[in-house]
């Protein structure tokens, strides 16, 4: 492993963290739904998405520093933890454990818990709409891009498809769409985001959202193939019952699959990003930590 690279993403998540607890201060006491919004922000996530705008935005040619940068790459991870909570609360997953802690709501209950994500959407607008330096047309297209991600077009309609379909047969198609919807639509933002700031081309922006969309797929299918492995922070066996692409198919034709987005996603990224150092390189070093993790079997060409 390079200790220098090693170094300069333990940075980027540091700049991240100190950034995320100034802009959830800590409140009162009695503010339990603050309280709420900081704890299931600022607890140990993997800071995909926020990463993945910062060294997007470099390859892009942005500077890395540009003051309003990192309060973008913090909203989004403020909307990723927005639904995580609400995905946890017992009429959706019902899940025990969030990133190696109780979920919000065993620890705050739930009425708590939703009013908490609630915050942190609207926090994480107030973020963008405050970044400094940012010109006001920047702005009102990552609000655009954040606003379709979240909404009917993104996580809320993929969250409902995977809770109203996701307890009874359904075709690999509707699979994947909702897997599109709840994930991909994120990242789609997100590197959007990225973008934005840069000033990319209509080429690059295009071929970032081809990116986005194989990620989120293999994300989703990578977190499907992890439901019965411990130490994620997560349940365990969350999923029994659940049409999965991993239940339909077999852990082999989704590894297979995995592979071929995998590939596509690479693929999309160096046009993108003339190459895109920076970005290829996390996503193979974060590739290959979860295929040692979970004992699986791919590789990503060398750029
Ligand atoms: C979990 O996302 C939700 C899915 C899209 C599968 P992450 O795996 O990025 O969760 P954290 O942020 O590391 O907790
Ligand atoms: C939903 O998928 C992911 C979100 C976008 C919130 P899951 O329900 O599989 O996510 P985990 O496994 O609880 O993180
Ligand atoms: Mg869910
Ligand atoms: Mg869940
Ligand atoms: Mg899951």
């Amino acid at each position: 492993m390079n200790v220098d690279y090693e170094q300069e993403m333990q940075a980027l998540r540091v700049a991240l963290q100190q950034r995320l607890e100034q802009l959830l201060p800590v409140g009162n006491q009695q503010d339990r739904v603050g309280e709420a919004m900081r704890e299931g922000t600022l607890a140990a996530g993997k800071r995909i998405r926020p990463l993945l705008l910062l060294l997007t935005a470099k390859d892009l040619g942005c500077d890395p520093d540009k003051p309003g940068l990192l309060d973008l790459a913090c909203a989004v991870e403020m909307i990723h933890a927005a639904s995580l909570m609400l995905d946890d609360i017992p009429c959706m997953d019902n899940a025990m454990q969030r990133r190696g802690m109780p979920t919000i709501h065993r620890q705050y209950g739930e009425s708590v818990a939703i009013l908490a994500a609630i915050g942190l959407l609207s926090r994480a607008f107030g973020v963008v709409a405050e970044a400094q330096s940012l010109p006001h047309a920047f702005k009102t297209q990552v609000v655009t891009e954040l606003s379709t991600a979240v909404g009917m077009q993104g996580l809320v309609q993929g969250q409902y498809r995977d809770l109203v379909e996701g307890r009874q047969a359904r075709s690999a198609e509707a699979i994947l769409l909702t897997n599109d919807l709840k994930t991909s639509r994120l990242f789609d933002a997100t590197l959007q985001m990225a973008a934005i700031v840069a000033d990319a081309s209509v080429h690059a922006r295009q071929r970032l959202r081809c990116f986005a969309q194989d990620l989120g797929l293999v994300f989703q299918l990578m977190d499907d193939l992890s439901d019965g492995v411990s130490g994620t922070g997560k349940d365990i066996n969350q999923d029994s019952g659940k049409s999965t692409l991993v239940e339909m198919l077999g852990v082999d034709a989704v590894h297979q699959r995995l592979c071929e987005h995998l590939r596509s996603a690479d693929e999309h990224l160096a046009i993108a990003c003339n190459q895109g150092q920076s970005t290829r390189r996390f996503m193979r070093v974060w590739f290959d930590k979860q295929k040692t993790m979970f004992g699986l079997d791919w590789s990503l060409p060398e750029c």
